[in-house]
């Protein structure tokens, strides 16, 4: 059956623009002039899919979403702005769009988006059962949450645990990347084999290559026993590889030939091994930044990139914090025998006041510390403050936004994450006394970022001791 996809926009030349690049994907299209006129076609035909204006006059992008999200919640919606609407990208989203593209368009990233829909569509149809359980449950294998982009989440994971591609894991740190990875490979084919985790940024650089891939006796001083890499341990099943973006270069290249090739040779080894093991990494790391910069290589991004997930904040799903709180609340009750059932409304809104920069680990650490203190069955205040200390965004900052409208948006936004970066650099180095290793634990960072960061602004921790 072919998809049906309406494209609406008050710009004709705009409708005959897209009608023409999408023309090879195999959707039927239709168009309409302006929010009015799409409701009208949605009520006389069934869409999968609505790419629509932002800005137009009478009921604008941002109307017709939110009337589509209430009366046909199984359309996908794309969005496409203008440059620099950025707070209504954001009102966008958190209204249940799926996506956004911006004018002037690139159409490999608009059809990038459309194909991920419509993979997901099919996989969807495919397995009507698992699509009852993603709608059904407000927890997916331990994954709690309900909020749309979290939905979404599952239909991906869905798809990654179904299909065997190499996939990468995205989002800010605390958001559940490695709760996501197990959850693929529990629901793969593979799931009675190992998951093999290894964590690139935790092991040295010159140990890296040996857990990975093995190293022969003698390989190098020290190495007094053959051993068996990562690499190795996971054939057959999975090969977690957490914080990909921090693996040195040399290495990346060895990982490439592994994608490619499907083999490995040890460290000191001539012996190549065929390995058939599915790759899944992580990163909290921008990494099309720093492919640009020359640290992660292009070609690698592309093989681990085939399918990818991004888990948002939790500040962009508050809606979620009931169910993440019942969910910790349970567990922690549980696990410390404590008769600890309920939250007070006035300790759960606060909970909603905070910016959670460490996201779903935050929220739990503060939920079990609460179980462990509370004395009562219900907790009447969560003790946030510790956190509302180190939380600028809950209360009203001081921070100088000089708003030159004369200067380019990405340019002043540039300048000024610039200089921010280095006064919290400056800053918590000087509370740190110059240690950088507390110093980067303290500011949610790795070492080796926190570090980098450092040289790029020019920052010795001398000047800090
Ligand atoms: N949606 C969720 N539902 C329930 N628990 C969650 C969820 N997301 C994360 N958690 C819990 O939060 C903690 C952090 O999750 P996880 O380790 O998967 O995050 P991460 O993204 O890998 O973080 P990091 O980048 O710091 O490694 C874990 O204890 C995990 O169980
Ligand atoms: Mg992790």
């Amino acid at each position: 059956m072919k998809r049906r996809i309406l494209i609406v926009d008050d710009e004709e030349i705009f409708l005959v623009q897209l009608k023409m690049a999408l023309k090879g994907m195999g959707l039927e299209i239709s168009t309409a002039r302006n929010g009015t006129d799409a409701l009208h076609k949605l009520e006389q035909k069934d869409f999968n899919i609505v790419l629509t204006d932002l800005k137009m006059p009478g009921m604008d992008g941002l109307q017709l979403l939110e009337n589509i999200r209430k009366s046909y919640p199984h359309i996908y919606v794309v969005i496409v702005t203008a440059y620099g609407e950025i707070p209504q990208v954001v009102q966008a989203m958190r209204l249940g769009a799926y996506d956004f593209i911006q004018k002037p368009f690139d159409i490999n990233l608009l059809e990038l988006s459309l194909k991920k829909i419509l993979q997901t569509h099919a996989l969807m149809e495919e397995n009507v059962s698992l699509r009852r359980e993603v709608e059904e449950r407000y927890d997916f294998h331990q994954i709690v949450g309900k909020n749309h982009r979290m939905k979404r989440v599952y239909e991906l994971i869905t798809l990654a645990a179904g299909s065997d591609t190499t996939t990468l894991i995205r989002g800010e740190t605390g958001t559940g990347k490695e709760l996501v990875a197990k959850a693929i490979h529990y629901h793969s084919p593979r799931k009675k084999k190992p998951l093999i985790t290894v964590n690139c940024v935790a092991i040295p650089e010159t140990l890296l290559e040996s857990e990975l891939f093995g190293h022969e006796k003698g390989a190098f001083t020290g190495a007094h026993n053959r051993k068996i890499g990562s690499f190795e341990l996971a054939d057959q099943g999975t090969l977690f590889l957490d914080e990909i973006g921090d693996c040195p270069l040399p290495l990346q290249g060895k990982l490439l030939r592994f994608l490619q090739e499907k083999e490995i040779r040890r460290v000191g080894g001539n012996r190549i091994i065929n390995i058939d093991a599915r790759v899944i990494s992580a990163t909290n790391q921008n990494l099309e930044e720093w492919v640009k910069q020359g640290k992660f290589r292009e070609d690698l991004y592309y093989r681990i990139n085939v399918l990818s997930i991004h888990l948002p904040p939790l500040r962009e799903r508050l809606d979620d914090i009931p169910f993440l709180a019942s969910h910790f609340l349970k567990k922690y009750g549980d696990l410390f025998g404590k008769g600890v059932k309920d939250v007070s409304p006035e300790a759960l809104n606060s909970l909603f006041q905070y910016h959670w920069p460490g996201n779903i680990r935050e929220l739990e650490n503060v939920i079990e510390k609460s179980v462990v203190t509370e004395k009562g069955a219900t907790i009447q205040r969560f003790d946030l403050s510790s956190i509302s200390e180190a939380s600028p965004f809950s209360r009203q900052t001081n921070l100088p936004l000089p708003l030159d409208t004369g200067m380019p948006f990405r340019e002043m936004k540039e300048g000024l994450i610039h200089a921010w970066e280095s006064e919290y650099l400056k800053a918590s180095l000087s509370k740190n006394r110059g240690n950088i290793t507390q110093a980067a634990r303290q500011s949610g960072l790795n070492y080796k970022t926190f570090y980098e960061k450092l040289v790029k602004y020019g920052l010795e921790r001398k000047e800090f001791l």
